[in-house]
C-alpha cells in the first residue's frame, strides 16, 4: 500500500527501512524521503513506524 504518494513510498518501504535500522521519524524520512513534500503522509508513517518499533 502506498503511504507517501509525492515520493511513491510503500508501507513495506517503511517497514524494511525502520528493520534495518531507522528508528525513528527523521531517519525513516532521511533514508527514503518520505513526508519531503506535501506531508500529508506524516501521520501514517509515524504509526507505521512506531508500530513496527513495538513488533521488533
Ligand atoms: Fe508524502 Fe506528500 S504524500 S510528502
Amino acid at each position: 500500500m502506498y503511504v507517501c504518494l509525492c515520493k511513491g513510498i510503500t508501507d513495506s518501504q517503511i517497514k524494511d527501512a525502520v528493520y534495518s535500522g531507522a528508528t525513528d521519524l527523521r531517519t525513516v524520512r532521511k533514508q527514503l524521503g518520505v513526508m519531503s513534500q506535501c506531508g500529508k503522509c506524516g501521520i501514517m508513517t509515524k504509526q507505521i513506524v512506531e508500530e513496527t518499533l513495538d513488533r521488533t
